[in-house]
């Protein structure tokens, strides 16, 4: 029989995320998802990531409805999220009991495959998360952030997916946010972690750089058990390979996908004219779906650069840039080799242009890097500079063990303060991951709802 090899289409979360900053609306895709779902794929990324943030504070909706109304329509298929461990999906640490409640609810609400990451590939940052889901029923999917630095070698990335899968893991992941995974690399670390793993192993990578393609491809020839990829419409450049490419190729070359390319045409035809109204609209820029080489030449992602670039047009300093492409590497080496996946991309960016554009390294160093030096963020890969944790800290000492034991919880505290306000557990989730952003729409749809009630008062008399 021809060895299957499982498809995840993820147009709904990150080709979505990668392309057109994840405004994709339900009113865009509501009408596709039971098409979606008899398309034969062994999964759909559609939930987590930044796609809840988005709900919140661009699409003016309620993301936990928009999970269960996927799940209304999509019976058959697997739904699948990204989530940053410790950090769910915000940008700070979040204490257990938050974790907890966030995890069970999202399996509760209709996910089967949580993808559970952390920026630093520290494993006890995942452990909550990892331990919530098998408690909830869901798929623990344990995930090594691939990155390119002197300490991050096969062994240590071989010690990780044994470390998740003692932790009760269902599969691995190996997550290349930055498309600069080559395929050589893919098949030596696929086949490495099969000798010693036993867990399905999953390879996510993006179009970036023009490796993706090959790289999943040469993946699947090491024995990958599935990978990522989207819709084509909506794949190449800072997105993912095409779906429709990839499933062509395998069949060709003798692997089932049980994917119907039928199907995938229809979804694609779905999604055409939405693609066009985001590039009209200026959603969708063009210079995205280019093929960039940078990410390899600097290794740095794509993302991190044009934020650099940003950063340093803003000043009106661009022509700072190389001095400040020669200072990231030394910043990151500093900090112990983290990968630059967020939120560790920004923090080590911004402070190679502080350092350049001061003229004297970490003369002022950010609140968010000593709070990494404190530990606040898990344990870094490799050795920090003990010089910079002193220029930092001074004589205040960094966190022995765990630092989220120090958090207090905070579902409680969010409880008593939104009173009526939330009308669910999930509502008070939402408040403690994005305060700002869920407050504000908890308080629109009250008026909303206010409003609704005096009209058919009006109708009624
Ligand atoms: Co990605």
């Amino acid at each position: 029989m021809n060895r299957k090899v499982h498809i995840t289409e993820v147009v709904l979360r990150d080709a979505n995320q990668s392309q057109i900053a994840t405004r994709l609306a339900r009113s865009d895709f509501e009408d596709i998802l039971e098409t979606m779902d008899e398309a034969g794929y062994y999964s759909m990324e559609v939930w987590g990531g930044a796609t809840f943030d988005s709900c919140l504070r661009f699409l003016d909706e309620d993301p936990w409805d928009r999970l269960r109304f996927i799940r209304s329509k999509v019976k058959k298929t697997k739904l699948q999220m990204l989530l940053r461990g410790q950090n769910i999906l915000g940008y700070k640490h979040y204490s257990d009991d938050t974790v907890r409640a966030f995890v069970r609810k999202s399996v509760e609400n209709g996910i089967d495959i949580i993808r559970i990451f952390d920026a630093l590939n520290d494993p006890m940052n995942m452990a909550t998360a990892i331990d919530e889901c098998l408690k909830a029923g869901g798929h623990a999917q344990g995930t090594i952030c691939y990155t390119i630095s002197p300490i991050h070698t096969f062994e240590n990335y071989v010690a990780l997916g044994k470390k998740l899968e003692s932790m009760g893991c269902n599969s691995l992941c190996i997550k290349d946010m930055a498309g600069i995974m080559s395929p050589q690399s893919a098949y030596d670390l696929v086949s490495a972690l099969k000798k010693e793993v036993s867990l399905p192993i999953y390879v996510h990578s993006h179009s970036t750089t023009g490796l993706g393609p090959l790289t999943l491809l040469k993946s699947i020839e090491a024995g990958a058990a599935g990978v990522d990829t989207a819709i084509s419409i909506f794949s190449g450049g800072t997105s993912h390979p095409a779906t429709e490419s990839m499933v062509y190729s395998l069949e060709e070359m003798g692997y089932s996908t049980g994917v119907d390319l039928k199907v995938c045409k229809k979804i694609n035809d779905h999604f055409k004219p939405v693609q066009e109204r985001f590039l009209k609209e200026g959603g969708l820029n063009p210079s995205v779906l280019q093929t960039k080489i940078d990410a390899l030449n600097y290794q740095i992602p794509g993302g991190m650069l044009s934020n650099l670039i940003s950063q340093l047009t803003g000043v009106g300093q661009l022509d700072k840039l190389d001095e400040v492409l020669l200072e990231t590497p030394k910043v990151r080496k500093d900090l112990g080799y983290p990968p630059l996946v967020t939120p560790m991309s920004q923090m080590v960016g911004a402070q190679a242009v502080t350092n350049v554009l001061m003229g004297e390294r970490y003369k002022s160093i950010s609140k968010e890097v000593k709070a990494y030096l404190r530990g606040e963020y898990g344990k870094a890969p490799g050795e920090i500079s003990q010089d910079l944790v002193k220029k930092a800290l001074g004589d205040e000492k960094p966190y022995e063990g765990r630092f989220d034991d120090t958090i207090e919880p905070e579902i409680p505290g969010a409880k008593a303060y939104l009173k009526d306000l939330a009308e669910s557990e999930e509502d008070v989730l939402s408040y403690v991951a994005f305060p700002q952003q869920a407050e504000a729409f908890l308080k629109e749809r009250r008026e909303k709802k206010a409003l609704k009630v005096t009209y058919s008062i009006q109708e009624a008399e």
